[in-house]
């Protein structure tokens, strides 16, 4: 009969519990096989097998274990990436996330595993299993940063990583909220029930919360050990009012250890110490005193300046017995070995009484991947059907890189430099946010089906290499695509650009490939007869400044190693003459400059004197000689060379060095210029 009733008020706990809360619990039995309700606690388990988790393989845990949860594990590969769980969250609300670890085999392995955990980008801990048979509990408390977190697993050092489990449980109101939420997580390193009545774990339903809460009966290596003589273990089976403000479970608060010779002292070891550490007491008068009787108490080990001196009186300061006083340190810098005592004072009549503590350590919250990148690589990865590389989990930088980007990962926060995703069936327009992309320095976007033109990347400075051909994409060229300051590599053949290439993409400056776009053409007009224009020109040009314009790889790595300085009109200038050497003095004018003086003419100067290159007066070996006309009123003939390969440049440097020398300085031929 008792135990029916007792059976009864509990299915009814269980009940209004399910319907509280239960359903903002996510439980994840990692491996397991399918979905099912534990029995002794009524949580709900989901099964990770391919809905949530689509790497790794499912693997029997050896040994028996009660719990449902713990009898199969997920094994993850040993390679250089990261398995992620993604749980949804509600921002700002403050969660307990909790992963468990048993690895349950008695294999003759060389060695256990040893892994990292991730909670977004933050490294959580190093998890290192010794004890196979052990359950090993990582728990987080944190205020979600976003409407999701990602729980990830990297970076074996030996064996092969795996998990158990993976929980999400939402916390209440302000419960363990602290000064520094925003930019720390609290990783639990001790969460201890002194007094337990046995050695199993509390948590839910006696938790609401489903915090674990350790039985001090646990036998462990240095896990409270030094305990003082005369501790002896009490319990009640009356309530206890917990409702302040950490809400610890009533049962945990009905046991308690007291000191009967004045003292209660405790050594244990906190993982991944010395670290700066939210610390709670938890203290409820749970023994009925005689109106003689009183128990003060004083924390005297570890020594706190603001603290140690302060007298406990539970009661006192519960204002009642049966009612909890929770003192705590917001920021205290505990040791890996924390060793502490607290000891009666000498006018209290009754030893020191302690419930439980509660220690967590406070971990700095690492920057995920730039936000602005991260939309764009979304975008890119909804512009294809679902494969492995859109399914890649977690951050795209941290703790490993997804495989078709590259990260800077010194910048705060981490940035993506490179977008490599050639022949990857991406359709649609390439997606316009790109332009937010700063430090990208390679584009590979080749081999798709992109359609639309090319969006503004003006702002992608540090752009290198870009790769767009055999695409659909067409519009125009922009303008500024030449006035790229890093640009080295421009790929955008059978693709169905028109319009004209930009001048500046034709210098030599950037090698490019612009062939079999069929409404893109490099000048207007075609070759035209040199006779006829020696014929119009040679008229006109009464001198005749040759303007040699090139990317010239040559001279420019001549250049480099002479001279680091940047020259004033970077970008929008031309390097006309590189080296002060007669021989590759490659511009000749008037007072302009004296032999073997570098000399520049900024493009736009060009571009004014030229009507921008709208005159083609011919051709010549390496490239397209234009008419102009200087602010000076001087007439010019501006060459530009159409094709960078080395060998073709030192051709070119040649062709000029030789012009200026065996002709007057002022007047080269025509025909020799074409
Ligand atoms: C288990 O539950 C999850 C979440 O409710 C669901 O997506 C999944 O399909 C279920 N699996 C099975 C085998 O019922
Ligand atoms: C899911 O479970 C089925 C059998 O229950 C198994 O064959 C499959 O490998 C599992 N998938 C994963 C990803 O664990
Ligand atoms: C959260 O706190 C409020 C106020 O104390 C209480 O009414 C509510 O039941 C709590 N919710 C949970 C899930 O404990
Ligand atoms: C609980 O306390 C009672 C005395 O109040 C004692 O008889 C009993 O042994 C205690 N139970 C445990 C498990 O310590
Ligand atoms: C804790 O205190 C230390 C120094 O007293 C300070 O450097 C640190 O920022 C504080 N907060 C955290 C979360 O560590
Ligand atoms: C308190 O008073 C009770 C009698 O009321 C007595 O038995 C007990 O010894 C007294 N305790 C102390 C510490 O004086
Ligand atoms: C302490 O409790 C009493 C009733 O037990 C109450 O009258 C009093 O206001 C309380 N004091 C404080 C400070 O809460
Ligand atoms: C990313 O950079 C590393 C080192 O520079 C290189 O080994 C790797 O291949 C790059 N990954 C991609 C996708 O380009
Ligand atoms: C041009 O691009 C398409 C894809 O858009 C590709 O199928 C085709 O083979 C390419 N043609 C050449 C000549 O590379």
């Amino acid at each position: 009969m008792a135990s029916n009733s007792h059976f009864l008020v509990l299915c009814l706990f269980f009940i209004s519990s399910v319907i509280c809360q239960v359903t903002e619990f996510i439980s994840i039995d990692c491996g397991g096989t399918g979905n099912y309700t534990d029995p002794r606690t009524g949580l709900a388990w989901i099964s990770d097998n391919g809905t949530i988790m689509n790497y790794g393989k499912s693997s029997e845990v050896e040994i028996s274990n009660e719990n449902m949860q713990y009898r199969r594990r997920r094994d993850f590969p040993i390679d250089s990436r990261k398995y992620c769980y993604t749980l949804g969250t509600r921002e700002r609300r403050r969660y307990l996330v909790r992963a468990t670890f048993q690895y349950g085999s008695s294999g003759n392995e060389d060695a256990y595993p040893k892994f990292d955990l991730y909670l977004d980008a933050t490294k959580w801990s190093t998890v290192v299993i010794l004890d196979s048979s052990r359950v090993y509990v990582k728990e987080m408390i944190i205020r979600a940063p976003s409407s999701s977190v990602d729980v990830c697993i990297c970076c074996a050092t030996t064996g092969s990583p795996f998990i158990s489990t993976l929980e999400l449980r939402p916390l209440n109101l302000s419960m363990y909220a602290t000064d520094f939420e925003d930019n720390f997580f609290l990783e639990v390193a001790a969460r201890v029930n002194f007094g337990a009545l046995s050695k199993d774990v509390i948590r839910y339903p006696d938790d609401p919360y489903d915090r674990i809460w350790d039985s001090d009966l646990e036998k462990r290596q240095n896990y409270l050990v030094g305990v003082a003589p005369g501790t002896v273990r009490i319990n009640t089976s009356k309530y206890v009012d917990t409702r302040t403000r950490e809400y610890p479970p009533v049962k945990v608060m009905q046991t308690a250890v007291v000191g009967t010779q004045g003292i209660l002292s405790y050594r244990l070891n906190l993982d991944d110490f010395p670290a700066n550490a939210r610390a709670f007491a938890y203290f409820a008068e749970i023994e009925d005193l005689g109106a003689n009787e009183t128990r003060k108490f004083k924390l005297q080990q570890p020594y706190f300046p603001d603290y140690s001196n302060a007298v406990v009186n539970i009661a006192e300061n519960a204002n009642g017995s049966h009612t909890l006083y929770e003192p705590s340190y917001m920021n205290v810098t505990l040791d890996f070995v924390l060793s502490f005592s607290f000891v009666k004072t000498r006018d209290s009549t009754q030893g020191p009484l302690l419930n439980a503590i509660e220690i967590s350590k406070y971990l700095k919250i690492e920057p995920r991947t730039d936000s602005q990148d991260v939309i764009v690589l979304n975008a890119l990865r909804s512009m294809s059907a679902e494969s492995a590389w859109t399914n890649e989990q977690g951050d795209p930088c941290v703790p490993a890189h997804w495989d078709w980007v590259n990260c800077s990962t010194s910048t705060t926060p981490p940035r993506i430099t490179k977008i490599a995703l050639s022949g990857k069936n991406l359709r649609g327009e390439i997606p316009p946010e790109i332009n937010s992309m700063e430090t990208l320095t390679e584009l590979w976007l080749d081999g798709n089906f992109l359609t639309g033109p090319i969006p503004g990347i003006s702002d992608l400075v540090n752009l290198k290499i870009v790769h767009l051909e055999n695409n659909k994409l067409s519009g125009q060229l922009p303008k500024y695509l030449g006035s790229l300051p890093n640009l080295q590599e421009l790929y955008i053949q059978n693709n169905s650009f028109t319009g004209e290439v930009p001048s500046a993409l034709l210098t030599g400056k950037v090698i490019i490939n612009y062939e079999h776009n069929p409404g893109l053409h490099k000048e207007a007009g075609k070759k035209i007869h040199s006779k006829s224009i020696l014929g119009i020109s040679i008229g006109i040009l009464a001198a005749l400044l040759v303007v040699l314009i090139g990317s010239l790889l040559f001279l420019r790595n001549l250049q480099r190693k002479t001279s680091h300085q940047k020259t004033a009109v970077q970008g929008s200038s031309l390097r006309v003459s590189a080296k002060p050497s007669t021989a590759y003095s490659v511009s000749r004018g008037w007072h302009m400059m004296d032999e073997g003086v570098s000399y520049y003419i900024p493009l736009s100067e060009l571009e004014e004197a030229t009507n921008k290159f709208s005159k083609k007066i011919g051709r010549g070996s390496f490239g397209t000689v234009y008419y102009g006309q200087m602010k000076d009123g001087k007439e010019v003939a501006v060459k530009i060379m159409g094709d960078s390969t080395t060998n073709m440049t030192q051709q070119f440097v040649t062709e000029v060095a030789l012009l200026s020398r065996i002709h007057h300085r002022n007047l080269v031929p025509f025909d020799r210029l074409l």
